[in-house]
């Protein structure tokens, strides 16, 4: 008896581990209908047959961006809403462009892990790990480098150089979703009470208010 609830409950694990990462096909492709007003999880297949090679493309991601914003990055994100054919595979990219001491500030993505390659420059990137530990893992990256970023997990990077910084990153699911910590936290709309902030952040009211003023980019 108790084992058989031992194999339940880890059949039960399993079952929602794979539930974590997004599902896989159950055909060769299945190109978004952006259009549709069917609300399924993804988006409902185009008719196979008015499929062409240009839903499985994205052209240009070679150009550098404009960085010039207030934390000097730029991310140019290859997800299923501008790439359709990445419906269902589970799978995405991203450019991200700095400018000197441009910063991708601590962020996660609910939905993907992230793997990096450094194509210029010199980036400090971290994540830190749950509760309890809180453990930070980082390292300087230099041309030609790759790191990864653990599923769900608070991460950063920062172009140590006075040159630009260019990256690719890789992400595993077709909308990785992303939370940018300071933006979610006092840049909500509408506002988290002043009261809970400064109890959860130890600062005092007015403090908050003026963090909450502040604007947010949500990069
Ligand atoms: C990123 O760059 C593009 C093109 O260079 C520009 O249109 C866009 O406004 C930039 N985004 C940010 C957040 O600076």
């Amino acid at each position: 008896m108790a084992s058989h609830f031992l194999l339940l409950a880890l059949l039960a694990m399993a079952a929602s581990l794979a539930m974590a990462t997004d599902p896989t096909q159950l055909q060769d492709f299945c190109v978004a209908d952006i259009t549709s007003n069917v609300f399924v999880n993804g988006f409902v297949c185009k008719n196979p047959n008015l499929v062409t090679e240009n839903d499985f493309f994205f052209p240009g991601l070679n150009h550098p961006r404009n960085t010039a914003n207030q934390l000097g990055v730029n991310v140019t994100a290859v997800s299923v809403t501008n790439l359709p054919g990445l419906n269902t595979l589970g799978i995405s990219i991203a450019r991200i462009d700095f400018a000197p001491y441009g910063l991708n500030p601590p962020h996660t993505h609910p939905r993907a892990t992230e793997i990096l390659v450094v194509l210029e420059g010199t980036l400090s990137v971290g994540f830190v790990t749950s509760n309890p530990d809180n453990k930070l893992f980082a390292k300087v990256l230099y041309k030609g480098d790759v790191f990864v970023f653990p599923q769900g997990l608070i991460h950063f990077q920062f172009n140590a150089g006075h040159e630009s910084a260019v990256a690719l990153s890789g992400l595993s699911s077709q909308n990785p979703g992303v939370i940018t910590i300071a933006n979610s936290v006092f840049g909500s709309k509408p506002p988290i009470s002043d009261e809970i902030l400064a109890k959860a952040f130890q600062l005092d009211k007015k403090t908050v208010d003026l963090l909450q003023a502040k604007f947010w980019m949500n990069n």
